[in-house]
């Protein structure tokens, strides 16, 4: 993989190149990263060049007068030697000491991906699908070593990278930053792109350009948060869904991250992602080490799309382990929008009968079902059914549920405590809080301190015996509130203390699902609000957001598609005017956008019409016939089309662009509004395909049941040119072939390749 000719380090994935060298002072010179190169191109012009001395420039050493960091390209970076920009390392090694020197010291390769002893989530190779490049630096003076990993996983087109700082000195050192990652480009014309929002609006997409200075994307939440996603990309700014470079990032860590993106004085990019330096204070004791969190990067020449696809493959394949990986995930039903707090198991039983009529092949019952739970102030952390709900218990209802022909999930909050339950009567001091001082709450609630063993093991005893008693197919995994108050009574300082936690998280939620092997586990953080890799690691799938509105689904849907694949986004069909937006839509097409990912159901089923109930059994229906498409076809956000009206248009495809749905959104209707087009343009063009709408019962236009559109088409095309649809609906007649679609109206359209040309 890499070839030590010159100390030059290149690696190759399926579509990428990667490369660096040791330069003349011992340091790592970032070389280059994007398309592949040929098999023996040489590196060495790549370097940036230095003949002249820079004004006011700040030159390496006496000897290397003309050699300045400030302008150069690194792997990795430290401060105090002339480099003014963000450092990747920054460690306070003697009473404020900070300027460090990392030069080469050795290096070796290896097969696969190994598994370091981080206490963190981090990704896995398989046989020997993967390499790892490993880099000894050390600092020309002080025993402190960074090994620097880089694992390419070359199916995905994606480079893992982990730095692992070691103390060998014989005092203790402290860490104020280390980054996942550094990458500096040599020119600084890129748009950045990150996903940003709030609680009930995730991952909206922000495009701009970078601009000089630094931008700075990250969570002071304790957790990854619903206000910015640890993904990000670089663009070029001609890059399209389609064509152009991009470069996404993301980091297998669910707790504060920061990314850094700097464009410097000298018109370079600078580009640093890890652990929030802000949050973050650790001690390193002689002889020890540090990991920080994995970060995973990918490169498209073939635009964002591409880079999207590379991060899904990654992903799906070295992310998501277990019996869950390659498996069709049930169509759930789940209670909370449906019944919220207000149930006993005679309603329960009811809405599980109903749900099973409709097809739904999984029943979750959401919160509520322990202790006082009858509102969101109490219960936390008692972990045992509410008998006056359940006479029969947990085993009671879940044997119920099962011979109902269902399968049977619990959602769980275990990492937080309630003021008002009995956990907290007996364990005042488990909540973090700092004892002087009145804590804040979120939702009434507060946190466990999970750095603490016996809190860890009361929390893997509770959920397994929920586990057992209940004989759970299925988990939801909730945490409903931001970091407060932070501080740890027993165990470790307060800048560690975040880290830790994290360790402590992901230490459970190890434990549980290898226990559960069979369990399909799904995350949420008040929705979307963990929704990053390191999660994935153990939980299966993640509940978008809390919000369901149609048209929020379509922004927070596209944004979170940026990085993460459809089997791991979970959407729900919910009532309507929405609990979130009170906009009303139409169920036709709330479901229209749910099946892009896997599919689910929160509606008081049993107060619906049997017309209701029909048209949701024919919607899963369908989505059974098409689930391995919609969870794990590849996944394209088609470019926009040139109509009047502002449209989103999705498509799910397999391999060979055999089977393709498409969705076909409307944000508002317009009068008189012109053509709609539709384009593939990943369509086959040596094919022939066939094209049909599916056929729509519309509740909120009750003109009429849609119009029928069926086109056979060649690939080219369908690839190049697009099919004109229809014509909407303009304000005067309407006959069976009008497109009535409506605000936030929507149709799929269902396109197969019938033979070659
Ligand atoms: C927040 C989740 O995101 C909701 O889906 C629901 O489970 C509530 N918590 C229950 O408290």
């Amino acid at each position: 993989m890499a070839s030590n000719e010159n100390l030059v380090f290149r690696l190759d994935s399926c579509n990428t190149t990667y490369a660096f060298k040791v330069n003349s002072t011992g340091h790592l010179e970032h070389l280059y990263y994007g398309k592949k190169l040929n098999e023996n191109t040489s590196f060495d012009v790549l370097s940036l060049k230095q003949t002249n001395p820079i004004g006011y420039g700040i030159s390496y050493s006496e000897n290397n007068n003309n050699l300045f960091f400030d302008n150069l390209s690194f792997e990795i970076s430290t401060s105090g030697k002339g480099d003014f920009r963000t450092p990747a390392v920054d460690i306070d090694y003697n009473s404020g000491l900070r300027t460090l020197d990392f030069v080469y010291t050795e290096h070796k390769e290896i097969s696969g991906k190994p598994q370091l002893d981080s206490g963190l989530a981090q990704s896995y190779s398989v046989d020997s699908d993967a390499s790892t490049l490993i880099v000894e630096l050390k600092d020309k003076i002080l025993p402190i070593y960074i090994h620097l990993y880089y694992t390419v996983f070359y199916k995905s087109d994606v480079i893992s990278r982990c730095t692992v700082l070691e103390n060998r000195t014989k005092s203790s050192i402290t860490i104020k930053s280390l980054a996942s990652m550094q990458i500096d480009f040599a020119d600084s014309d890129w748009n950045l792109v990150s996903f940003d929002g709030a609680w009930a609006r995730e991952r909206n997409i922000n495009r701009r350009k970078v601009q000089e200075g630094k931008t700075v994307i990250s969570s002071n939440l304790g957790i990854t948060g619903h206000n910015h996603s640890s993904l990000f990309s670089i663009e070029r700014p001609d890059c399209t869904e389609q064509n152009g470079e991009c470069y996404s990032f993301s980091l297998v860590y669910s707790g504060n991250f920061e990314n850094i993106i700097e464009k410097t004085p000298y018109g370079m990019l600078r580009v640093l992602s890890g652990i929030n330096h802000e949050t973050f204070d650790w001690k390193l004791e002689e002889g020890e080490l540090f990991i920080v969190p994995e970060a995973v990067m990918t490169y498209s020449s073939e635009g964002t799309n591409k880079a999207s696809l590379n991060l899904h493959h990654f992903t799906n394949n070295h992310i998501i382990r277990g019996i869950w990986k390659r498996k069709e995930r049930p169509i759930t039903f789940n209670t909370w929008e449906a019944v919220h707090f207000d149930y006993d198991e005679k309603r329960i039983l009811e809405l599980a009968k109903n749900a099973k009529n409709t097809g739904i092949e999984l029943f979750v019952i959401d919160d509520g079902w322990f202790a006082n739970r009858d509102n969101d102030r109490q219960s936390l952390g008692d972990w045992f059914v509410n008998t006056k709900k359940f006479p029969s218990g947990l085993a009671g209802i879940s044997s119920k549920i099962h011979r109902m022909g269902l399968s049977f999930g619990l959602w769980v909050e275990p990492e937080m405590i309630s003021r008002r339950s009995m956990l907290f009567g007996e364990h005042p001091d488990w909540a973090v809080v700092i004892p002087e001082r009145e804590p804040s709450v979120g939702r009434n609630q507060m946190i466990l301190d999970l750095t603490r063993q016996e809190i860890r093991d009361y929390i893997v005893s509770s959920m397994s015996r929920v586990f057992t008693e209940g004989s759970v197919d299925y988990v939801k995994w909730d945490m409903n509130r931001a970091f407060s108050d932070i501080a740890s009574l027993k165990t470790v300082t307060n800048g560690m203390f975040l880290h830790r936690y994290i360790q402590g998280l992901y230490d459970i939620m190890d434990k549980l699902t290898k226990a559960f092997p069979e369990v399909l586990f799904e995350g949420s953080a008040a929705g979307g609000g963990r929704f990053d890799l390191g999660m994935l690691c153990y939980m299966n799938q993640i509940w978008t957001s809390d919000n369901t509105d149609v048209l929020a689904r379509t922004a927070i849907q596209e944004g979170t598609s940026y990085g993460f694949s459809l089997n791991t986004m979970i959407n729900h069909v919910t009532t309507s005017p929405n609990l979130q937006t009170l906009r009303i839509s139409d169920i036709e097409s709330r479901f229209n956008v749910a099946c892009f990912g896997v599919l689910g159901y929160q509606l008081d089923l049993s107060s619906m019409s049997l017309t209701r109930q029909n048209i949701i059994k024919n919607q899963i229906e369908f989505y059974k016939k098409n689930r391995a498409l919609f969870q794990f076809g590849s996944f394209y956000r088609l470019p926009k089309t040139h109509g009047l009206s502002d449209r989103t248009q999705w498509a799910i495809s397999d391999q060979d662009a055999n089977n393709i749905i498409v969705l076909d959104f409307q944000r508002e209707t317009i009068a008189n509004p012109g053509h709609e087009i539709l384009r593939i343009p990943f369509a086959d063009s040596s094919a022939v395909y066939e094209i049909s709408s599916r056929i729509q019962s519309s509740d909120t236009l009750s003109i009429k049941e849609t119009e029928t559109e069926q086109y056979r088409v060649s690939g080219d095309i369908l690839a190049n040119a697009g099919i004109p649809l229809n014509s909407s609906f303009s304000g005067t007649e309407c006959n069976e072939g009008t497109r009535v679609i409506g605000d936030f109206g929507s149709r799929l359209y269902i396109i197969k390749k019938v033979n070659k040309n």
